[in-house]
This record gives C-alpha cells, sequence and structure tokens, in this order.
C-alpha cells in the first residue's frame, strides 16, 4: 500500500490543471467520496492494526496534499478569470466609431423655429392624416379645385374623406379651432403629395406654417416679421419683396422673395440671375377661415405664411437635389 500511496503522491504533483474541467476530473478522481484516496482509507480500515501503524500518517498527508494542489490550482483559475477580463491592449489603434449628427432638415427646421419663438410664437402640431375639412374646405378651397384631384393628394381608398395632408397650414385651422385668440404659433410638419421624384420635387417633404390672430393685425405686421426672419437667417444685409400672389385661405394673398445670399443679388445661376429667391407664401387670413373656426371676423384679424424646409435648407447649404435629403447616404449627412 505504501507504494500505491506514492505512486499516487507523485501523480498529483505533477498533474496539468489549466482549466475548470481539469480542476473538476481531479476533485472528482482523487477527492470525492468515490475517489481514489478515498478507496484507499477503505482499504486501509480493513487492515490489521500493526500495518496500520506505518501507513496512517502517508494517508492522511496525501489526503491533505491532494487538498492542498486542488485549492492552490482553483485560486489560481479564478485569478487569471479576473484578469483575463482586464487584458486591454492598449497599443491597439481604436476604431473609427461614426458619431450620429442632426439631419440638414432638422438644423434648419430648428433654425427657423428658434428665430420665429424669439418673436413670441409658440410651437405647434398636428397630424400627418388628415380629413378634407382641415386641408381643404376650412382654408376656403372651393369644392372643385385641382388640389383635391386625386392626381395631387394621396387619399385613402376606402374613406375617400381621408387623405394625407398637403401642406401644414391644416394645422392652423385645428389650433383656431382649439384655442380662442390671441394666437401665435408655428408650426414645422412633414407633408405629402402625389408628385413625381425629381432633383426638385418629392412626394414627402416639409414646411413650416406661421399664424398671429389677434385684434388689430395688419399687413405691416406681416411684413415686418418676416423681414426680421430674413434678416435673421440669411444675414443682415438681406432685402425681402413681396409679389401679389392668390392662395384660397388669405386675401390678399403674397409670395415672398428674399435677396439672393449667393450672389448679394448681382444675379447668379441659383436666382436665375434675378437677384431674388422666392422662400414662401404668406398673406391676410380670409375672414371666410376665421367664420369656419368659430372667430368672428369683425373683431379678428390675422396673418399667415408657409414655407418649404427643403427649398431654404438647399439654399443654405447650396444643395442641388432635393433627394439627397431621403436616400440617408452618410457621406451626405456626415458633411452637416
Ligand atoms: N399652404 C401653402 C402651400 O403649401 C403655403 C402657404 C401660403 C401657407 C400662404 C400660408 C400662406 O399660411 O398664408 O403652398
Amino acid at each position: 500500500m505504501i507504494d500505491k500511496i506514492q505512486k499516487i503522491k507523485d501523480e498529483i504533483e505533477h498533474k496539468i490543471i489549466n482549466n475548470n474541467e481539469e480542476l473538476e476530473n481531479f476533485r472528482l478522481n482523487y477527492l470525492s467520496k468515490r475517489g481514489i484516496i478515498s478507496q484507499l482509507f477503505d482499504e486501509f480500515r480493513k487492515l490489521d492494526p500493526e500495518y496500520k501503524k506505518n501507513l496512517g500518517k502517508p494517508l492522511n498527508d496525501l489526503k491533505n496534499l491532494a487538498e492542498q494542489i486542488f485549492k492552490e490550482k482553483q485560486e489560481k483559475l479564478s485569478e487569471r478569470n479576473k484578469n483575463e477580463r482586464f487584458e486591454i491592449d492598449f497599443t491597439l489603434p481604436s476604431y473609427n466609431e461614426i458619431i450620429g449628427n442632426r439631419h440638414p432638415i432638422s438644423i434648419i427646421r430648428k433654425e427657423i423655429c428658434d428665430i420665429f419663438e424669439h418673436l413670441g410664437f409658440t410651437i405647434e402640431q398636428g397630424p400627418e392624416i388628415e380629413d378634407d375639412w382641415h386641408v381643404f374646405s376650412a382654408l376656403n378651397f372651393p369644392p372643385e379645385h385641382p388640389a383635391r384631384d386625386m392626381q395631387d393628394t394621396f387619399f385613402i381608398e376606402k374613406m375617400p374623406d381621408i387623405l394625407l395632408r398637403t401642406h401644414t397650414s391644416s394645422v392652423q385651422i385645428r389650433a383656431m379651432e382649439k384655442t380662442p385668440p390671441p394666437l401665435k404659433i408655428i408650426m414645422p410638419g412633414r407633408v405629402f403629395r402625389n408628385e413625381a421624384i425629381s432633383a426638385r420635387a418629392h412626394c414627402i417633404f416639409h414646411q413650416i406654417e406661421g399664424l398671429y390672430i389677434d385684434t388689430d393685425v395688419s399687413f405691416a405686421d406681416l411684413k415686418q416679421v418676416l423681414l426680421y426672419f430674413a434678416r435673421e437667417f440669411f444675414g443682415k444685409n438681406s432685402d425681402i419683396r413681396l409679389r401679389p400672389s392668390f392662395f384660397p385661405f388669405t386675401e390678399p394673398s403674397a409670395e415672398m422673395d428674399v435677396s439672393c445670399s449667393i450672389c448679394n443679388g448681382k444675379g447668379c445661376n441659383v436666382c436665375k440671375y434675378t437677384g431674388w429667391l422666392e422662400i414662401l407664401g404668406c398673406g391676410m387670413v380670409h375672414p371666410n377661415v376665421l367664420k369656419n373656426t368659430n372667430i368672428n371676423p369683425e373683431q379678428y384679424s390675422g396673418y399667415a405664411f408657409g414655407m418649404g424646409i427643403e427649398r431654404i435648407t438647399m439654399l443654405r447649404y447650396a444643395i442641388r437635389d432635393l433627394r439627397l435629403f431621403f436616400e440617408n447616404d452618410i457621406r451626405f449627412l456626415e458633411q452637416f
């Protein structure tokens, strides 16, 4: 038996334990209830007392040694696992993290909203899926107006009264229905038109609408606010001009041009050598629109304006193709 003990001692002293599985095998082989050492103890118990005398100590030593080796290897392994988690090679080159940024449309929308918020306007929003009343009827569109045609507007097939709003002017109606005057709001949002997609048109785009309703609001107030906006947005030396126009929901109506900030009004290919860029539609809110939202036109008056965010963003950044805004090509987006 003493030879057996010696052999096992050699064995366990030279055992290679490099992972948890090998450690567990060691425990099962040598230290468990059915393990080799326990079997040796069983044999030992059956021996005559005279043999037992010289074997007790070596056998106990073997058991202690096996336990000690197990403990040491266990500690080493858990230490190594811990260190592995912190093994970072600081000399490795870093990954190229792509940092996200705002979309150019969002940048310009915020810039425009900020300018009007400065003047006391607050932001209002409305639904993109609308009904005929809010997009057309309440805005004084006659029943046979071409905008109501399927050619121009996306309707919901099974509900002819429901459509995707073609302009943010619908939010004017919702706001006037909800809140009695005075009202001083700007309404940014996404709009939809049944247009062929090209460098200058898309079926989805963005507008910002403005509305001011109070007693004694005049066209001069409108002009002053728009001049302030133009100078804040396009630069201190910008000028504006208003040309008579027509919208069913305003009377009188106008289109506003701003002096071309690229050539300073001298004439270039962006302004088509006119020195002016058309940027928005505006006018005094039509009395019918006020009546449609239960506001007394004898008591209140107001102005409204609306502009396309894509167009203004294209002017700001000299972008020539509107489709770029919707393609989400990172090479384009990361430039802003
Ligand atoms: N809704 C018009 C459009 O989509 C833009 C517009 C023109 C809005 C005049 C207005 C306005 O509020 O007064 O073309």
